[in-house]
């Protein structure tokens, strides 16, 4: 009996030690979460719907009543105050934020590495490089590689090497004069294509015009290659990449899903004209690499993190971050531009003038059109970040973000805020310009700050002004139907489907 009352009195204090240290435990995870998420964290929460149209009208009201947080939580479902995702809508929090090697990676853990290894094993992916690529290529030897491309995976010596050589390839090919004849050959081809389907007094949606130029600069520039417009290989190109931004949709503020990447990814007909050009590599010259493949390629021969599924998500991230963007880009220009036909005249008397000086169109000679061409960006900015990471908690001004979080910037809310632009809503041509001469603002910021910004801005840039003034130079633009609303898209910021242009030939 003594024994039993003993046994049991130490059996007590064991299951009352354990309810002591599990209660200790559930109040001080609780606490914590309060404190990480209310006290410590006071973030507020704020309506951010998804549809494009709708998130501008929220976003815009609050801007205009001066009430939208610089920093919030986006209120996409009860719970919202608890989650990890936060966007912020000022410049100078931004800009704090994304200079930070803290908030500079990508989506990057161990579940990914593994959904993403796995994924290409289901779609036995690995055999596409095995059946073209020789069996001794060192690329087979480093094996699929676990970053999927340039736009994904953590702010290291990696991600930072392949930027470099990104920028290394664009001046060698600036150099040779490469970019500016890929961009010219683009240009000719909007004409030429304009021409024959712009000029019907119906009109056209130009969007997919757009999309092919800037497809063909992107190809010019990854593999020395460029295409016809109506090449039925481009066009699939141009239809792979479309049907991939309407699968984005819903994406914008959830969990990046992979399943959606290398679905487009392992779409063999892309990837064996990859591999195929590959297969040239006896032709290439390490001291003189001609396009941005063949510079990966080479590097690739020591660096084992150039896996061939990272060399190909890389080349994919490319053709889909170049194309979409400017193409939407584009055509917001040519929307606002049919409206408003005094500018383009003052466009095309600023090109006479700018050629008296130098028959070669120089930026620096079109003040006008440079501000007209960011005004036009700031009014309609096509895409908002994708997110950033955190790899380590974050102090922003006063407020605490968690490592681990997602954090995204409102590039639209930043571009219509009053307190940075006057008349935020309103198309001024000339808002840029101070004194005759064009003064950049940087907080138009289309292509985002930091160190994870837009790798491709140079290039965007140049297409743009090249763009944008061969057909102001060729073309008269009417509008024939739609208007300026933006669709109730998902994802980019896009003009409804019903717009119609026609692009006149100026004699
Ligand atoms: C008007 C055209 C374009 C716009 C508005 C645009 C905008 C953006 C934005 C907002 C980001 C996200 C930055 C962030 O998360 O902070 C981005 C990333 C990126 N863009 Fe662009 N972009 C354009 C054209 C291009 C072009 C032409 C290329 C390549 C040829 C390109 C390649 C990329 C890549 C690779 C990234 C990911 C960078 C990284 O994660 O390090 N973009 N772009």
């Amino acid at each position: 009996m003594k024994l039993f009352s003993y046994i049991s009195e130490r059996e007590r204090s064991i299951i009352t030690d354990l309810y002591t240290a599990i209660g200790a435990f559930v109040l001080s995870k609780v606490t914590h979460f309060i404190l990480k998420y209310t006290i410590l964290n006071p973030i507020p929460t704020w309506e951010y719907p998804m549809k494009r149209n709708d998130q501008f009208k929220v976003l815009q009201k609050a801007l205009n009543d001066g009430k939208l947080p610089k920093i919030f939580r986006p209120k996409l479902a009860p719970g919202s105050t608890f989650s990890d995702l936060f966007v912020i809508a000022d410049y100078d929090v931004m800009k704090e934020a994304f200079f930070k090697r803290a908030v500079a990676s990508r989506q990057h853990s161990e579940n990914i590495k593994i959904a993403i290894s796995t994924m290409l094993a289901r779609m036995d992916y690995h055999k596409i490089p095995r059946s073209i690529l020789d069996k001794d290529d060192q690329l087979l030897k480093n094996g699929p590689g676990e970053i999927a491309g340039t736009a994904d995976g953590p702010y290291d010596d990696f991600h930072k090497k392949s930027r470099v050589q990104w920028h290394d390839t664009i001046k060698r090919l600036v150099g040779k004069n490469r970019i500016s004849e890929i961009i010219k050959e683009s240009s000719e081809k909007i004409v030429a294509c304009l021409e024959r389907v712009g000029s019907s007094a119906a009109g056209i949606d130009p969007r997919r015009v757009f999309m092919n130029a800037s497809l063909n600069v992107t190809s010019g520039f990854a593999f020395n290659k460029t295409y016809d417009f109506e090449d039925p290989q481009f066009e699939e190109i141009a239809e792979i990449i479309e049907s991939y931004f309407a699968g984005i949709t819903s994406m914008a503020l959830l969990q990046m899903s992979w399943n959606i990447l290398p679905r487009w990814i392992c779409r063999s007909d892309f990837y064996n004209r990859l591999w195929e050009k590959t297969s040239y590599r006896k032709d290439i010259d390490a001291q003189n690499p001609r396009n941005y493949l063949e510079t990966i390629l080479i590097d690739a021969e020591q660096e084992p993190r150039w896996g061939y599924f990272t060399v190909a998500a890389t080349i994919a991230a490319i053709f889909l971050a170049a194309s979409d963007t400017l193409s939407v880009t584009m055509t917001w220009l040519v929307l606002v531009l049919a409206d408003n036909p005094e500018v383009q005249k003052k466009m095309l008397e600023e090109i006479s003038a700018a050629r008296e000086i130098d028959a070669d169109l120089k930026k620096e000679n079109c003040p006008f059109i440079r501000s007209v061409l960011l005004e036009s960006q700031r009014l309609n900015p096509v895409a908002d970040t994708l997110p950033h990471i955190t790899t380590d908690d974050v102090q922003l001004k006063d407020c605490f973000i968690p490592k681990g979080s997602q954090l995204f910037a409102s590039l639209t809310a930043i571009m219509h805020d009053p307190k940075n632009f006057v008349e935020p809503g309103k198309f001024i041509p000339d808002r840029f310009i101070k004194n005759g001469e064009f003064v950049n603002n940087p907080k138009v910021c289309a292509f985002s700050v930091g160190l994870r910004d837009c790798i491709g801005k140079t290039l965007a840039q140049d297409e743009y002004f090249a763009f944008a003034t061969t057909i102001v130079e060729n073309f008269k633009i009417n509008r024939i139907a739609g208007n300026m609303e933006v669709d109730n898209a998902d994802n980019l910021r896009l003009p409804k489907e019903n717009i119609r242009l026609q692009f006149v030939r100026r004699q």
